[in-house]
């Protein structure tokens, strides 16, 4: 077969990805974070843009070095051209536009959320990927919602949010007990010495397969602010369990209705994408779930969970295949067009 050498370009939120892969397999994924959000709780997008803006040569730059390749033996761009701060994704559009153009090679463009679910077909020791059709749990900080993935560029979305999205809610009730940015891993880590039945927070009635996570949200403020006003060290005294329940609760939302989602659509490949599928209790649930309900489950490996550039060049690779380039005039969207 021959080698295919994708550059892939994510900088959607506030990480700047590089990856280079050599058909389904990846030679390398550089990601650079950035720390100056934290100081503020969240991302900054004017100062996310700044950063993309700096890192994205360099970046670049090392992931052709440890791909070990020449700029001249790319043979096409793929970047994220949506949803994301617009800002940032401006940084990583131009910088795949004009390098595209300086190569001469066909330019990519990559949902991000397509990317996310992509990421299950990278080249992996066991050859373990899922096949269609297969749904997908997609869990970042702006998306929640279930898919019935039909082929690798077509899907079905069967249930999704109402209003916060699973990540935001691990953001936002991390930022209430005054843990730092992104909340997920602040939580997850937390939790870790926590009693996950130690406190109950009241979980949403939404019918079908949608979710809400908003209140939540909402009640967990409230049985703080109470308990805040008899004992003002509650959170201090009570961390680990407050972040091991409140793990808990997210985590049996998604299951519940990851699993609803299986019964009534008969598949039993399941799959999940996004960066809360780093989790650690999701992947226990899933795995308790896949011998209960005897299913085939599909969990990306860390790198790929999160915001990368992997994913974004396999996703170019299966267009590259397809042929399905677009040209100069592509510009950034910040929602997803429908
Ligand atoms: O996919 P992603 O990196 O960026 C978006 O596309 O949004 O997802 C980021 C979200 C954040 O809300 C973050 O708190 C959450 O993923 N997250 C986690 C974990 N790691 C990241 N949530 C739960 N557990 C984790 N280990
Ligand atoms: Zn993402």
């Amino acid at each position: 077969m021959m080698s295919n050498y994708i550059l892939g370009i994510e900088s959607s939120c506030d990480d700047t990805s590089a990856a280079v892969i050599c058909n389904n397999e990846i030679l390398s994924n550089v990601v650079a974070g950035q720390d100056v959000h934290k100081f503020y709780g969240g991302v900054v997008p004017e100062l996310a843009s700044r950063a993309h803006q700096k890192n994205i040569i360099p970046v670049v730059y090392k992931a052709l070095h440890d791909a070990n390749i020449n700029k001249k033996q790319i043979n096409a761009i793929a970047f994220t051209r949506g949803p994301g701060l617009l800002g940032s994704l401006l940084v990583g559009v131009s910088f795949a536009k004009s390098f595209a153009l300086a190569l001469g090679i066909p330019l990519i463009e990559v949902d991000h959320i397509q990317g996310h679910i992509l990421a299950h077909f990278i080249k992996n020791k066991e050859d373990h990927y899922p096949k269609f059709p297969f749904l997908c749990l997609i869990v970042s900080g702006g998306h929640t919602q279930i898919a019935i993935i039909k082929d690798y560029f077509k899907m079905e979305i069967i249930g999704e949010t109402i209003d916060d999205a699973a990540g935001e809610a691990f953001d936002k009730t991390a930022k209430i007990m005054g843990l730092p940015y992104p909340g997920g891993p602040s939580i997850e880590h937390n939790a870790e010495n926590g009693n996950p039945l130690a406190f109950n927070f009241s979980k949403p009635v939404i019918p079908g397969l949608d979710f809400s996570f908003s209140g939540l949200k909402t009640s967990f403020l409230y049985f703080l602010r109470d308990n805040l006003k008899t004992d003002k060290n509650f959170i201090e005294k009570n961390k680990n369990d407050l972040c091991a329940s409140i793990q808990n609760s997210i985590v049996t939302i998604l299951m519940e209705k990851l699993i609803k989602a299986s019964k009534q659509t008969g598949i039993k490949q399941i799959a999940i994408s996004g960066g809360v599928s780093a989790n650690k209790l999701l992947h226990n649930e899933l795995m308790k779930a896949k011998d209960e309900y005897n299913l085939n489950v599909f969990i990306p490996s860390l790198s790929y969970s999160t915001d990368n550039a992997a994913m974004i060049s396999i996703a170019g690779y299966f267009k590259y295949l397809n042929k399905d380039f677009t040209d100069q005039k592509v510009t950034a969207y910040a929602k997803k067009i429908r």
